[in-house]
C-alpha cells in the first residue's frame, strides 16, 4: 500500500536515488549523459541533504512510500514569488508506479498546504519545454503554460523551461481531489 508523509533527513538518499533516475528516464538530452551517469546523483544528494536538514519552515517536503521504498516525492516552496505564489519543484514517481494517482496525491498535499497558509496566493513550477508527458500532466490539471524561456539552473546545459501556473488553489485542489 502507497503511504504518504512528511519528508525527514533519513530519506535525502531515497529521494536523491528516484529524482536520478527519473532525469536518466525523462531528461536525456537535455542534460548531458556524463551529467545524468555519472554527476547528478552526487549533485543531487548534496541538494537533498541540505533541503531536508534545513529548518526552513517555508518548504514542504512529501514522498510516496511503497513497501519501504520511496516511489515518489514532491517539494515545494510557500509563497515563493510575491506574483506566482508558491514555486512547486517538482513532483516525480518512480516509472513502475506511474497512472496510479500517487502524482496527483503529491499535488494535491502541496495545494492544500499552500492554501491553507497562503489562501490568496496561487501556485507554479517550470517544466522542461521537451518534457511533453510532465505538460500534458500539468495541463490535464488546468495549469495554464505562461511563459518559455532560457535557463541554466538546473543540469549542465541551457535548458528552454515552461512556467505553469495555477492562480486559484481551491480550484486546483477540487480538480486532484
Ligand atoms: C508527471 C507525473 C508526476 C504524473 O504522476 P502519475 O502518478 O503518473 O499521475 P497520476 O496517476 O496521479 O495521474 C493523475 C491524473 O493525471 C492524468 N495523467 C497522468 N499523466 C498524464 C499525462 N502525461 N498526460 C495527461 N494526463 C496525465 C491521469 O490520467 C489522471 O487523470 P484523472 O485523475 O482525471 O483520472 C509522473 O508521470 C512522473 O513522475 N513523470 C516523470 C518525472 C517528471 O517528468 N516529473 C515532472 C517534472 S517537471
Amino acid at each position: 500500500m502507497v503511504v504518504f508523509r512528511a519528508a525527514t533527513p533519513s530519506d535525502s538518499e531515497g529521494i536523491a536515488s528516484l529524482h536520478v533516475t527519473s532525469w536518466q528516464q525523462n531528461y536525456r538530452g537535455a542534460f548531458s549523459d556524463m551529467f545524468l551517469d555519472a554527476e547528478a546523483l552526487i549533485e543531487r544528494r548534496l541538494v537533498w541533504q541540505a533541503r531536508l536538514n534545513d529548518n526552513e519552515p517555508e518548504q514542504f517536503i512529501s514522498v510516496a512510500e511503497n513497501e519501504g521504498a520511496i516511489v515518489g516525492f514532491v517539494y515545494a516552496y510557500l509563497n515563493h514569488s510575491p506574483e506566482y505564489g508558491t514555486l512547486l519543484d517538482n513532483p516525480h514517481v518512480s516509472s513502475d508506479m506511474k497512472g496510479a494517482g500517487i502524482g496527483k496525491n503529491l499535488m494535491a498535499l502541496v495545494a492544500k498546504e499552500a492554501d491553507e497558509r497562503y489562501p490568496h496566493s496561487g501556485l507554479y513550477l517550470w517544466v522542461l519545454e521537451q518534457n511533453e508527458m510532465a505538460q500534458n500532466f500539468y495541463a490535464h490539471l488546468n495549469g495554464k503554460k505562461i511563459e518559455t524561456v532560457s535557463g541554466n539552473d538546473i543540469g549542465d546545459r541551457t535548458i528552454l523551461k515552461s512556467r505553469y501556473f495555477w492562480s486559484d488553489m481551491k480550484a486546483l485542489l477540487t480538480k486532484v481531489k
